[in-house]
């Protein structure tokens, strides 16, 4: 079980490192984003690019009851959920290892993942400060602030059924960002 489980995330992230976002996606991308986020989202890795069109197309189907302007927000927080990750961008291999880290040592993981970002742990810290640094930047870019609230919890716990408009959007998002 865990072992195909590792399987399917090792093979989702050799499948995002070649993809490529098409230049229809890159039109949705800038109807959505500000030059200044635009700019934001281009920091990204290419194949983190694609991760985030990617959530940001499974979001958009599973969120169509939502009024038009939360939605739009929902949209912006899957385009830049992982913008924190341009800070100290983290080696090939040493994403690899997170993942398989993730699957047999969650518990060091997140204390490795609270030190400063440098030497050996700052792939973990990486992993594990992203959504933080991701909601300042987008803050700092303008993103609205349903969206930046999206993206600093998007690997948070899981919100309880049943909350506001904001757990509704972040289940969606979580939802998305786990299966893609
Ligand atoms: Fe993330
Ligand atoms: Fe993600």
């Amino acid at each position: 079980m865990i072992v195909g489980r590792i399987g399917y995330r090792l093979r989702q992230f050799w499948r995002a490192l070649y993809a490529r976002p098409s230049g229809g996606d890159l039109e949705t991308v800038s109807s959505l984003l500000t030059p200044a986020q635009m700019a934001l989202f281009h920091q990204m890795h290419r194949s983190e690019q694609t991760h985030s069109i990617q959530v940001m197309r499974a979001v958009s189907q599973a969120s169509q009851g939502i009024p038009d302007e939360p939605r739009r927000d929902l949209l912006r927080a899957a385009l830049l959920h992982d913008v924190g990750k341009s800070r100290f961008p983290v080696r090939l291999w040493e994403r690899a290892v997170i993942v398989l880290c993730k699957a047999f040592l969650p518990g060091e993981v997140e204390r490795w993942g609270e030190a400063q970002p440098s030497g050996w742990r700052r792939a973990f810290v990486v992993a594990q400060q992203h959504p933080a640094w991701g909601a300042q930047m987008a803050a700092e870019a303008g993103v609205p602030p349903l969206a930046v609230a999206l993206i600093r919890r998007h690997q948070d716990q899981p919100p309880n059924p049943g909350g506001g408009l904001e757990d509704r959007l972040l289940q969606l998002l979580q939802a998305a960002d786990h299966e893609l």
